[in-house]
């Protein structure tokens, strides 16, 4: 099979938001305790913040973390995460049915974020609260002193405001499983309102509007319209979130699912193009595609967990290798939307659906989905431009004109620096890829990373880390072309200097 891309600095999408390397730690099973916290580790450092863990973070370079939650958020009460640990409650937690002790809250999330080298999206309760407990976190977090709230702060130990500029309208507000779910009606009044209050307390912040919890929710694309009907002048992004599995393994069939995420996407920019002209507004609203991962390995062991115990493992998937390809997929999807999707977070970060794993033992690995994300966020920073692409296609059983490959390009213009993402969704046949770069005169080819594996099943684990990448792709630059060589099922990352 052979495919063509033209690359070119003119054809360019938007400039990248480096945010759409963002993640997300909730209080669910072991992320925070027993993950990013463990004061008893002996890699815990002076806060309990486990420094192996820590280096893997810093090894995605990931810009934002979204926190707390998620469904915990929509029954949690911020206050009991504040303050002097020895005082803090232990709750019944209800969206996972566990015990929450709060020794970990808002303070510690800040001051992990900032050792992460990270920036915190901040996420309030719009479940069983309202505007009141939200502007009054805001004033905790934000305010510089001198009223109830920061000094409250001060008195905690920090002086300083976090100054958090991105905020979430509540979570997943039009799901039946979540605590104080709402009709568009409802949550839109409701969103609006609170943006307004949080509003007057911090003109500076970012505001995200819930949007439906996937694609298939009976209620989008309605929910979309209506509500954003409601928070259009008030909010900044609307958020979107969707999950992935392949329940019937069908390899060539799931790793053709961005073909679904791309409607998605464009179906929300529509909504939010007809309520800007509906409303005859100048604003042009963004997309925060704040939860994404692959999500249903562990949907069967999770129904055996006990209920009311302390960070049990939930929603602990471990990963494989074909995974891996959709993750990097999805990447280069909301790469080719740079233009409207501005925030983006795997969900999650570490234990929980994630590309970082602890043990009981004390262990940390990297899943197989680390490395697109890694790859994607160090490598994928600049202008996203347009390849121009011809390539075989292929039907599945829910997709037709799927192209075998999947594609995009970043221009860093200060570093003098294009990588092509490339993925080969061929799952038995290698793909031939010329790729005109006359443009760029003068480059020269510094690397060609692979991630492949000749059984889309390996995993990695705590003993065995199989799926790595390795710097042996083929590629050769010859006239103004990248003569590349795509392995069957192969992730590429074409790095030219
Ligand atoms: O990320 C796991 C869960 O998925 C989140 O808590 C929720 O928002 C979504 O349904």
């Amino acid at each position: 099979k052979q495919a063509k891309m033209v690359i070119d600095k003119e054809y360019r999408i938007s400039d990248i938001d480096d945010r759409i390397y963002g993640s997300f730690i909730e209080h669910l099973g072991r992320a925070v305790y027993g993950g990013i916290y463990e004061p008893r580790h002996p890699e815990a450092d002076e806060q309990g913040f486990r420094k192996d863990v820590l280096e893997l973070v810093k090894g995605l370079n990931v810009p934002i973390v979204r926190y707390p939650g998620g469904n915990m958020v929509s029954a949690y009460n911020w206050e009991d995460g504040v303050g002097p640990k020895d005082r803090r409650p232990n709750r019944l937690e209800l969206a996972w049915r566990v015990i929450e002790t709060n020794e970990f809250g808002t303070n510690e999330f800040a001051d992990w974020a900032k050792k992460a080298g990270s920036e915190v999206m901040m996420a309030v309760n719009l479940g069983t609260r309202g505007i009141d407990a939200a502007r009054n976190l805001l004033e905790y977090c934000n305010h510089p002193g001198g009223t109830y709230w920061s000094d409250l702060r001060k008195q905690h130990g920090y002086d300083q405001p976090h100054n958090i500029k991105t905020w979430c309208l509540g979570n997943e507000m039009d799901g039946p499983w979540q605590v104080g779910q709402k009709t568009p009606e409802e949550y839109g009044r409701l969103a609006k309102e609170t943006a307004k209050a949080m509003r007057l307390v911090d003109p500076e912040i970012e505001l995200v509007s819930c949007g439906s919890s996937n694609s298939s929710m009976p209620t989008f694309p309605e929910w979309e319209a209506t509500t954003l009907d409601h928070t259009y002048q008030e909010a900044d992004y609307v958020s979107l979130h969707q999950y992935f599995g392949n329940r019937d393994n069908d390899s060539q069939n799931y790793l053709a699912n961005t073909m679904e995420l791309d409607r998605f996407i464009n179906t929300v920019i529509s909504i939010c193009d007809y309520i800007k002209a509906k409303k005859r507004s100048r604003k042009k609203m963004m997309l925060s595609f704040d939860e994404w991962n692959v999500w249903y390995h562990s949907n069967n062991q999770d129904k055996e967990i006990e209920p009311w115990t302390v960070a049990p493992p939930q929603l602990e998937d471990v990963y494989n290798f074909e995974d891996a390809l959709l993750v990097g997929s999805i990447l280069i999807t909301f790469l080719k939307h740079a233009d409207r999707v501005k925030m983006a977070c795997m969900a999650q970060l570490v234990n929980v659906i994630a590309p970082i794993m602890t043990d009981n033992m004390g262990a940390t690995w990297k899943q197989t989905i680390y490395y697109p994300y890694m790859h994607a966020s160090v490598f994928g920073r600049g202008t996203s431009l347009h390849p121009v692409v011809s390539s075989p296609k292929f039907d599945t059983k829910d997709f037709t004109d799927v192209p075998y490959l999947d594609s995009a390009v970043v221009y860093s213009e200060e570093q003098e620096e294009v990588t092509i993402f490339a993925l080969n969704r061929h799952i038995k046949e290698d793909l031939k890829l010329d790729i005109n770069v006359s443009g760029f005169e003068g480059y020269r080819i510094q690397e060609h990373i692979v991630l492949e594996n000749s059984d889309l099943k390996t995993v990695n684990t705590s003993l065995h880390q199989p799926v790595k990448p390795h710097t042996n792709g083929k590629s050769e630059l010859r006239d103004g072309y990248v003569e590349a060589v795509l392995g069957k099922a192969s992730w590429n990352v074409i790095r030219l200097k």
